[in-house]
């Protein structure tokens, strides 16, 4: 490579095998485009590779995560508990059913809810948590669950990152009430746009499959093919429509035949950047932990050229910018881990909160970084990145 051109390395890139574009011309060919064979075949595959007893197929994560909630009867005046520091849909999902949001600060190690927090934040009106497996780490869901069952309340798994991600052996999502699962292109397996359910409760699994589904007690494909196709389903709830589409399920219905490999792939380039990084202070890669299973839906890293405590904050992440500005100038694109939803206007403003209340979720808003992170990177892609990281002024 001559001085005066880069690589540029994005920070995530879909990778579909031919195989997968083609799977969709199948579904569009029949005529059957919505929630049918495909949507169900997608389903069984996710149920087999995570052990979960029911998948119920969304159009994204958030439209599960809603669900879930309304499933649970989650409604005005109840309170659920979310981490400061995470995508801003898990908060928005109790938003929308005119829930309040109590946010909890993180571990800063984890980049989870801070388990220690959580016991305080219950109230009578609590019904609900919803800890999040944050970029493919899982949540420490025995004290979670322990402390759910102890004060009664559903437990909600965002596992929007969790694809592969396993806690004492036990893939996330099969742990709380329900999880879900996005299917948003940044994510190990993609749909475009796509969420799974999970859950082992029949009742819920029943709840959650109408309503998706308008709030039908029939879907049409079990209509179609049942004794009376002529008759119409009755409608027991007054549901939403968050079916997925059967060419999408069929996309991600072929990459679940690549699903190990996938993870694989996901889990050896975290190693090797592990290895190259291990020797920077100043970079805190992510954190293994035994019982954890890591899937790596990113690599995400907290930026300490000093010890990050609040009266820093301010101060690294003027630098973190600074590095972020010449790593892009290389081409190598990066991102703050993700947000502390506490600091985004509409959090702030309506529960009158500082970044001080959340001192972690701030402090991981301002000094986190990803790095490059995808299946499809090449050996080249990786070096490069790694190279520059290295050799970064800091
Ligand atoms: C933690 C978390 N929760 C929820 C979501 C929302 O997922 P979707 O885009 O599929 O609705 C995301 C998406 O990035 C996420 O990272």
């Amino acid at each position: 490579m001559n001085p005066t051109t880069h690589m540029n390395v994005p920070i995530g890139r879909t990778s579909l095998l031919e195989s997968e574009i083609q799977s969709i011309i199948e579904p569009l060919r029949s005529g059957w485009l919505v929630q049918g064979p495909k949507v169900r075949e997608f389903e069984d595959k996710w149920s087999a590779f995570t052990g979960s007893k029911h998948s119920i197929a969304v159009t994204s994560c958030t439209a599960g995560l809603h669900l879930s909630l309304a499933a649970m009867g989650i409604q005005p005046d109840d309170e659920v508990i979310v981490p400061a520091f995470t995508w801003i849909a898990t908060a928005n999902v109790v938003e929308h059913l005119g829930a309040k949001v109590v946010f909890c600060d993180i571990d800063l190690e984890t980049f989870n809810l801070d388990v220690q927090q959580l016991g305080s934040l219950i109230t009578t009106k609590t019904k609900a948590i919803l800890p999040v497996h944050l970029f493919g780490l899982a949540a420490d869901m025995e004290s979670i669950n322990a402390l759910a069952k102890q004060r009664q309340l559903w437990v909600v798994e965002d596992a929007a990152c969790g694809f592969g991600s396993r806690y004492r052996g036990q893939h996330v999502g099969t742990l709380g009430h329900t999880g879900v699962f996005s299917f948003h292109p940044r994510k190990s397996i993609t749909t475009g746009e796509g969420g799974m359910i999970t859950t082992q409760d029949d009742e819920l699994a029943t709840k959650l499959r109408r309503l998706r589904d308008h709030g039908a007690a029939m879907s049409d494909l079990q209509r179609h093919f049942g004794p009376r196709p002529y008759l119409l389903a009755d409608h027991p709830d007054a549901g939403y429509n968050q079916r997925m589409t059967d060419f999408q399920a069929a996309l991600g219905s072929a990459q679940m035949n690549r699903a190990s490999d996938i993870l694989l792939k996901r889990q050896h380039l975290a190693q090797v950047y592990d290895e190259a990084f291990a020797e920077l202070a100043w970079l805190r890669t992510p954190v293994h932990r035994s019982s954890y299973e890591h899937a790596y839906q990113s690599y995400s890293c907290l930026f300490q050229p000093e010890s990050v405590n609040p009266d820093a904050v301010s101060r690294i992440n003027k630098r973190r910018n600074i590095w972020m500005d010449a790593l892009q100038k290389l081409g190598i694109s990066t991102r703050p881990a993700t947000h502390a939803v506490h600091m985004l206007t509409f959090y702030r403003e309506k529960y009158k909160l500082s970044p001080q209340d959340f001192p972690n979720a701030y402090a991981a808003n301002d000094c986190s970084i990803s790095l490059p992170l995808f299946h499809g990177m090449t050996v080249e892609e990786q070096d490069y990145v790694i190279k520059q990281v290295l050799e970064s002024a800091i």
